[in-house]
Parts: structure tokens; sequence; C-alpha cells
């Protein structure tokens, strides 16, 4: 006797559900009324389709779910039991084993979707002969009106590629990024999408009770009754339990800075590290340990750190221990004496190594200063005192003067409205200002102002356009102008050394920071020969550059740098969390913002409220112990696992702005401390 071929299902509906919702655990057996849960209604509702062919539940083979068979006993509906969290693996599964060829993915929280709804969009679906048909693609049908369609293969291929756990959490997330399929999206006549009707919150059960006791009365109401009923008796989701805000107390770090503002002026060393930049009487402030990507503040909280990682500096993680030995070891042996460190000559070979354009290094122990060293050094080779300038520079005299002819002159690359005092009114009309990928800009300076610098960053948010980079080159050939990139940010980020090296345009001086000594103070001035060795008809001399701390520390951070590429690493997870954001504005409609060099990942939120939603963010992210804002300066101990959990946190805090706005509230009624202040712009 041969086997019977199992005939094949042509629209297999699968009902995504479980008793552990983390929001409202238990939702699909909440009863209706005496004889009726949730999922059985849904489930008669989805039997009456006249394109269905099949109803089956897939559920997790979790104990909680095993009743799930016995309770939908008398429905014409199977259950399906598969992996819990692989939600993708579960449908793939359910419809290998029922040779479905178009599956219809409805979830347990929608109990009053409209299957004549459902039957438009099959028929929709196959008229369009599309692989992929959904109402939600964009978002014109209640929120609880949601389906999706999708064929057998399509199905199998998100299957077998899908990486993150993000996309195996959410089913369709990798067929809807899918370029090379026909994906369609059925929209409804008139816009719902202000209509809420699905099962979240117990709230959302209030309303949906109500709504169903009227309702009920009829043999069968569709979504048009649904919406009808309303808008007439004003039946609608209550706000109030959905936003709990568990209230963020003043910790001692904040206690702390209050004093320190009285002693020290500005409170701390680095405007970028001052408490209200990100949350206002709230920020933990002070660390006492920092280790991998996590800080225990002052008074011992453990954080993970999925903001400024020092501010770039750390791109191997805090307290690496290989740098940390190789420095602790040259402490040993003196960090400082009367003759020179050798490590110095050493660290100057590398980075000549890695920029073959150049000849010559001096070393220095900050950005700011690595910068003022490239400029003496240059006004001294050109003879002429005028820089044309693109971006940050550090807090140096030279770079603030470009105020003195204009206030605002450096309010578009980093620091707003920079007050004068104190800088020399003889410096006015040394250096002019240009803006990122302007040309034209650029041009005009150098036609009118007799430039002899060019000093600028490679990139910082945006990438270069038209040759925008091989230009300034040219430019700065034709003219006989010296041109610097400032590397002190985008070094070491995005390949071995200078991003200008991934761009292929070489300076004739380069500067590096941050990076370079993983946390350890260390900065560096490369550039070609006839330049620097203007070093020696000018003074550029200092003590503790001769410290042995900061050469050591670069020469491991480099060594180890190259060993794993960690260019390569923090520039891939840097990519994957700019996805998800993407993925998580689309969904719930947030028109976010998301910009940045992989491995400095930033997001905006646009409109005038955009600075109290980021103080939001970190509000509530502060709550589940991340210290996070709207940038990433990625590492390479932000481990997998910390970023899917970071990103699932992100997901929560991303739908509860999605409410808030949708309940046409007012966010700053949702804070708890003061909006965080605005002071660094870049638009570079
Ligand atoms: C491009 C660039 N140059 C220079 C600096 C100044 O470096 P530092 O703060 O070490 O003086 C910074 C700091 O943010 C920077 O981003």
């Amino acid at each position: 006797m041969h086997k019977l071929k199992k005939k094949k299902i042509e629209n297999l509906c699968i009902v995504q559900a479980r008793m552990g919702s983390s929001r409202l655990p238990g939702k699909i057996i909440f009863k209706l009324d005496k004889k009726k849960t949730v999922i059985q209604f849904l489930i008669e509702r989805l039997l009456k389709s006249k394109y269905i062919n099949k109803v089956i539940v897939a559920t997790t083979t979790n104990k909680e779910d095993k009743f799930l068979k016995k309770h939908l006993k008398r429905y014409k509906c199977e259950v399906f039991y598969g992996p819990a969290e692989n939600v993708l693996k579960r449908y793939y599964l359910a419809s290998q084993k029922y040779k479905a060829v178009n599956i219809i993915r409805i979830t347990a929280d929608c109990p009053f979707v409209d299957p004549s709804l459902i039957d438009k969009i099959i028929k929709f679906h196959n008229v369009q002969k599309s692989d992929y048909t959904s109402n939600t693609l964009q978002t014109t049908f209640p929120n609880g009106q949601d389906i999706e369609i999708f064929k057998f293969d399509i199905l199998k291929d998100a299957y077998k590629n899908a990486k993150t756990s993000y996309e195996k959490e959410h089913v369709t997330p990798f067929i809807k990024n899918n370029n090379l399929i026909l994906k369609k999206n059925f929209k409804s006549t008139i816009n719902l999408s202000s209509f809420r009707m699905t099962l979240d919150y117990y709230d959302d059960f209030v309303v949906i009770k109500k709504l169903y006791d009227i309702l009920k009365k009829r043999k069968f109401f569709y979504l048009k009754n649904i919406i009808q009923l309303m808008k007439q008796k004003k039946i609608t989701f209550h706000f109030k339990n959905i936003i709990k805000s568990k209230k963020l107390k003043k910790p001692y770090g904040i206690k702390l800075w209050e004093n320190a503002k009285k002693i020290i002026p500005g409170g701390n060393m680095l405007l970028s590290k001052r408490p209200e930049i990100f949350l206002p009487d709230r920020w933990p402030t002070y660390y006492k340990k920092a280790k991998g990507c996590q800080i225990w503040d002052i008074s011992g909280r453990k954080f993970t750190d999925m903001s400024l990682m020092g501010v770039g500096t750390n791109i191997l993680g805090y307290s690496n221990k290989r740098i940390d030995d190789a420095v602790v070891n040259s402490l040993r042996n003196g960090n400082l004496s009367s003759l020179n460190n050798y490590e110095e000559v050493k660290l100057s070979e590398i980075l000549l190594k890695i920029n073959p354009w150049a000849d010559m290094v001096r070393l220095a122990r900050t950005g700011g200063e690595a910068n003022a060293i490239s400029i003496r050094i240059a006004r001294a080779n050109s003879k002429n005192d005028k820089i044309a300038f693109c971006g940050y520079h550090g807090w140096h005299d030279w770079y603030l003067s470009a105020n003195l002819n204009d206030k605002k002159n450096l309010d578009f690359h980093l620091l707003r409205d920079l007050p004068l005092k104190g800088i020399p009114k003889n410096l006015k009309n040394t250096i002019f200002p240009f803006m990122y990928n302007d040309i034209h800009g650029l041009e005009k300076i150098i036609k009118t102002q007799n430039i002899g610098i060019i000093k600028m960053e490679v990139q910082r948010d945006i990438e270069p356009r038209n040759n925008f980079l091989k230009k300034v080159r040219k430019l700065a050939n034709k003219n006989k102008i010296i041109l610097i990139f400032d590397e002190c940010t985008s070094g070491f980020r995005q390949c071995f050394g200078g991003l200008h090296s991934f761009y292929g345009v070489n300076p004739d001086i380069a500067t590096y920071g941050k990076a370079l000594g993983n946390g350890y103070a260390i900065t560096a001035i490369v550039g070609k020969k006839k330049i620097m060795n203007e070093a020696q008809n000018t003074f550029i001399s200092s003590t503790f550059w001769t410290e042995r701390i900061g050469p050591t520390a670069a020469i491991e951070t480099l060594n180890i740098m190259k060993e794993i590429k960690s260019w390569d690493i923090i520039t891939k997870k840097g990519k994957e969390i700019k996805r998800c954001w993407q993925e998580i504005s689309d969904k719930y409609e947030l028109n976010m913002k998301i910009f940045g060099l992989d491995s400095i990942a930033k997001f905006l939120f646009q409109g005038n409220k955009s600075q109290y939603y980021k103080t939001f963010v970190t509000q509530e992210f502060l709550k589940k112990k991340f210290l996070a804002s709207n940038c990433i300066f990625l590492s390479t101990e932000h481990s997998d696992a910390l970023i899917e959990k970071y990103i699932g946190e992100f997901d929560k805090i991303a739908e509860k702005i999605a409410l808030i706005k949708y309940h046409k509230k007012d966010i700053k009624n949702f804070l708890d401390a003061k909006k965080a202040h605005e002071t660094l712009k870049r638009l570079n």
C-alpha cells in the first residue's frame, strides 16, 4: 500500500497565541461572557471566512499553553505546538506540516478581526499575484485588524535566512525587508488608523468587552459595525494605566554634582559629560568602576553603557585587560624620568606604517592640543595664518576666534552660542567656516580670503557627496593650501587608521585622538616631512608629553585593533542597531531620523518635541539600567545579546511614545526630570 499524499491547503490561517504575554498574561483566555474566551471568539470569527480553508492555532511548547488543545476542542481548529521564542520557525514548521500554499497570519490579540476583510485581502493577494500582502505596510486600518498573507516559499526563505532574534520573534520583518519579492499593501478607503481594538493592556480589554456586550446581540458583526458603535457611544480606550511611571530617585551622584558646581566652574572638565545633557537631576554622573561596557556608578549601581563609551575613547571596552596590563607593566618601571620613553618612537613608527603618505609624527595628550599643534606647524610652513574650517577641533583660541567675525560661525560645527570672552580680538579674520559637502562655499572662501590652511573632519554625520573630499584635495593642491584632516573622532572607527584612507584621499597632516589609547591620554599629529619639520622652527614642547602611559597604551590598543579588526566589528554592530531603530520607527510610525557613522549610530525624533522625546528615552532606559540617549559609540564589548536586550527595551519605549502620540498627550507630562539640555548640535 502506498502512502496517500497529503493534500495541499491553499489558504491556511495560522493564529499566533500564547498565555505568557509580557504585558497582559493570560489575555487569550479572558472571558467575554460565561461561555466564551477571547481566543474562542476569535476562532469562531475566523471560521466564517469564505476563503480560509483551515484555521490552526500555533502556540508554544511551554507548560502553560498545553491546555489550548482542549480549550479549542469544540471548534474545527487544530493546535500546533512549536518553539516559544522563534515564532518564525513555529510558523514555518506549522505551514510545512499542513502543506500550506498561502499563509494568513493573525495574532490572538486581534479578536475583532473581520473575516470579510480577510477575504478581501486574500482576493487582492491573488489578483495582484503578490508574494506578501498586508493591510499593515501602511496603516489605514484600526490597530487590531492586522492581517498578513504570504506564500509558503517566502516564509521558507525568511526562515532559512533570518538572523536576528527580532526577525525570528516577529515573523515577518525579514519578509517586509526583502526587496526581491512583490509586496502589496491593502488600503482602507477611509483612514481608520486612529481606532484601537487590539488587546495589549487591560484597558483594551475593557473596550473590547464593552463592544462585545452590545454587538453580540447580532448574528455577526463587521468592522463597520464596530467603528459605528465606537463613534456612537464614544467607546475608546483609556490611557491612564499604560504609561505608569516609576519615578526615578535623585542619585547620590547628583548631590555630589551640585557640590562640584560650587568649586569647579562648570562642574567638570568636559561639557559632554555633564548630567544635564542626559537627564537633569537623575543621571548617575559619577562612576566607581568601568569594565567592558558596564559602568558602576558612585553608589554601586551597575549600568550598561549604550551611550558615549567615554565619548568614543573606548572602542575595545573599558579597562581592557591587555592594555591595562601593558600600562601597569610600564608603570612598574617608572612612568617618567629625566630620559625619554622609547615607546614614543615605537608608536611613531606604527603610525607611519598606518599612514604611508606621512613621514613624521608628534605626540600630545589631548585632541584640542593635537589640533592646535597641527595649526601652529601648518601656519609656520605656509606663512599664511588664514584657515578655512569645517567641524569641531577643540577649545583653543585659534578655533574659537571664528566667532569674532560672526557669533554664529561655530553654531553648525558642534557648540552653539559660544561666548567670546578671553579670545584675543586680534585673531579676527583669521578663520572662516564652510559647510560639509559645500565645495562652492569653500571655493568662495579661498578666493576671497587668501586661505593658507584647510582644517576639517573627514566625516561626521553625513557621508561625503559628489566626491567632496577629492574636490577639497584638488582645491588645496591648486591653491597651495595645507590640508589637515582631524581624525580625532573618526579615526579607527571604520578602518585601521583614518577615515581618509577609507575614502582614498590623503591630507598633508592628520590628527588622531580619542580611541588611539583606548581611554588612556594619547593623541598624535602625523604629517609630511617638509611641513612637520617646521615644529623645529617654532616652539612646541611640554613636560607631560614625555610620560610613558600614553604611548604604551596606544601601542597595545593598535595591536589588538589590528588582530581582531575592531573597526569591522563595531561597524557591523552599529549597522544592525540602525536597522533595528528603523524597523521600530516604521512599526510605530515615529518618523525617526537615523544617521551617523555606523559605529557612532544616532537617531533623532523630528519636530518641535524632539528633545523631550530624547529625554524620555534616556529616562526610561535608566529605569532598565541602561545609560542611553540618542547616540551610541559602539565598542567590541557590546555583545549581540546586550544589543538584543537594548533593542527589546527600545521597542517598548518606542511603543510608549507611539501611544503618547496616538492619544495626543503631551510628552512633558511623562518626564520626571527636566528636559535634557540642548548644547551639542552637529550638522556637518
Ligand atoms: C573631531 C574632534 N577634534 C578635536 C576634538 C577635541 O578633542 P579633546 O576633547 O580631546 O581636546 C574632538 C572632541 O570631541 C573632536 O571630536
